[in-house]
């Protein structure tokens, strides 16, 4: 169905539905991971973003839509001034706790992504990172672009690494087991969903159901971030998912699920993509 209230009520409904997620998500198998290998020292980012992003030692760098932070810590980590902005505040009430106990230096902000550059200042760091989940999010992709380009410094450079629009725009009819276009490929009005789930291990029938997303095609993010002023000089795509994004996917690594027989490795399912700005 589409949505025909205004953004503001959009991100009202959304952060409503992921501030009422927050203790499944922290209670869940992947995330409880993600925290325990923090605790061991260590951190929850693949070798490829460790590659794609580069090193961040002594580096500034902002994650928005951090989420409940594991990954900005996992900057931290690596030696980054790491920043993580999300607009749940039960989101970031677990990143901080987590970082006072893993006695990091990370900095959380509450705030609409939209709000990054005001809330942090222009031209403040060197790298930009989004990871899988964030996109889908956001009405305005232009508009995204833009404040990424003002968070980096000259020769910043901003790492993706999300959802493949392909893999939005595909579902798994109730039932069946093949995959069906459900959604369109290309930008239109929001999309309502509902639904009382989440895509961690949960069996809470949650009470926030409805949630506002945006479809954005890779030429979208690709044009916008162009006229944005930023090179792009890493485009990839996979097919394998961090999570089951359809209940037919098989897991094929601790992380990873992939399509079964036939369809295994024939549709994108996540990208990732490496800019810099001039
Ligand atoms: C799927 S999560 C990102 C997950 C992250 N990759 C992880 O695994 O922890 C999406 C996050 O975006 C945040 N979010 C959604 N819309 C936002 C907005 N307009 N401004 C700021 N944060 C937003 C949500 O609160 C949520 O924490």
């Amino acid at each position: 169905m589409k949505w025909t209230g205004s953004q503001s009520e959009a991100y009202e409904l959304n952060r409503a539905m992921w501030d009422e997620r927050v203790p499944a998500h922290w209670a869940s198998k992947m995330y409880s991971r993600h925290a325990d290998d923090l605790r061991a020292g260590g951190h929850c980012l693949s070798d490829n973003l460790i590659e794609r992003v580069g090193d961040v030692a002594g580096k500034t760098l902002v994650h928005l839509q951090c989420h409940m932070g594991m990954e900005t810590l996992s900057w931290s980590r690596l030696g980054a001034k790491a920043v993580g902005v999300d607009f749940s505040g039960p989101a970031l009430e677990r990143a901080v706790h987590l970082r006072d106990e893993l006695n990091l230096d990370t900095r959380f902000i509450q705030a609409n992504v939209y709000d990054a550059a005001k809330e942090l200042g222009t031209g403040g760091f060197d790298v930009v990172f989004v990871s899988v989940g964030s996109l889908c999010w956001l009405p305005d992709v232009p508009r995204w672009a833009g404040v990424v380009n003002e968070l980096l410094k000259p020769g910043g450079r901003l790492v993706i690494n999300e959802v493949h629009p392909v893999c939005d725009m595909l579902g798994q009819p109730e039932g069946q087991n093949h995959l069906e276009p459900m959604y369109p490929y290309f930008p239109e009005e929001g999309r309502i969903f509902d639904g009382d789930g989440t895509y961690v291990d949960s069996d809470i029938k949650f009470k926030a159901t409805r949630s506002v997303e945006w479809s954005h095609p890779l030429g979208e993010v690709v044009t916008a971030l162009i006229n944005a002023g930023m090179v792009i000089h890493w485009l990839s795509e996979t097919a394998d998912c961090c999570w089951p994004a359809y209940p037919m996917m098989e897991q094929a690594g601790p992380e990873s699920w992939e399509l079964p027989g036939a369809m295994r490795g024939k549709v994108p399912m996540t990208y990732s993509l490496v800019a810099h700005n001039r």
